[in-house]
């Protein structure tokens, strides 16, 4: 299973695709390679063999500050605050919930936080804790490409989320990012993401925040 960037696929590998609402599914199979080729929304495909099993799409935009509840604004300027949007996020209905029973990732310390090999080592076990969050080097290294793991307790919401957080804080060591917005399509989607420690924005009911401190700290 791995991560690919949509320039990459070929479109017969998304015509299949159903996360159960057409919406999301049209945009993917319509728009998404546009879009990612005007350069206004990048998309990423989570692909096992050669079948779609999700994706999310990711741009910049810009937060109000009226819109952060009042104990985010903190110290910040009143001005226009800048931000990664994760504007679309689904998994196919066929693996929506499933749990992950293979993990692919060289250790795992005693916190559960674990860096993912090179791929050359794939290997059934177990994890004591569940894998939440962003996965930090944990021998202390500065300069380790951070990656979520596949875990047993992970499901691929899950862990599309923690790639899609992983990147946006790739991101923010070179361009200044304040937070991760996430647009929720319904109630239960926002539910998901409450789930993560996401803050509801105060002027779009179904819109979220997650600092990217909090990412960071995570
Ligand atoms: C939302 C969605 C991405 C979740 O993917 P998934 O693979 O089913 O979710 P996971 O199995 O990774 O679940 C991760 C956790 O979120 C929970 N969860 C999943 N869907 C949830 C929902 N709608 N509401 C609340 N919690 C939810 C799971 O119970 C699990 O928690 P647990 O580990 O404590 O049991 C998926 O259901 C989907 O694609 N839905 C249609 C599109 C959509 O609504 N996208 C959202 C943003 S636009």
């Amino acid at each position: 299973m791995e991560v690919k960037p949509i320039s990459n696929i070929k479109p017969s590998l998304l015509s299949k695709f159903d996360c159960g609402a057409e919406e999301l599914n049209t945009y993917l199979k319509r728009f998404a390679k546009k879009n990612d080729k005007l350069g206004i929304g990048r998309t990423y495909i989570l692909l096992d063999k050669a079948r779609a099993l999700g994706f999310y799409t990711v741009s910049m935009v810009q937060i109000e500050f009226k819109a952060l509840p009042k104990p985010s604004q903190g110290k910040l300027p009143r001005y226009p605050i800048p931000a990664v949007r994760i504007g679309r996020l689904a998994i196919d209905l066929s693996a929506q919930g499933q749990r992950l029973a293979r993990i692919s990732h060289k250790h795992c310390n005693e916190f559960g936080q674990s860096v993912l090999s090179d791929g050359s080592e794939n290997y059934e076990g177990k994890v004591s804790k569940p894998c939440r969050g962003v996965f930090l080097d944990p021998d202390g290294g500065t300069d380790v490409q951070i990656h979520p793991v596949l875990c047993e307790k992970c499901g691929l919401g899950e862990f599309l989320l923690m790639d899609a957080l992983t990147r946006c804080l790739r991101v923010s060591e070179e361009i200044a990012v304040f937070a991760v917005i996430v647009d929720a399509k319904n109630q239960q989607a926002k539910d998901f993401y409450l789930k993560y420690g996401f803050i509801p924005l105060e002027d779009q009911e179904l819109s979220l925040f997650l600092p990217i401190d909090t990412i960071k700290r995570t």
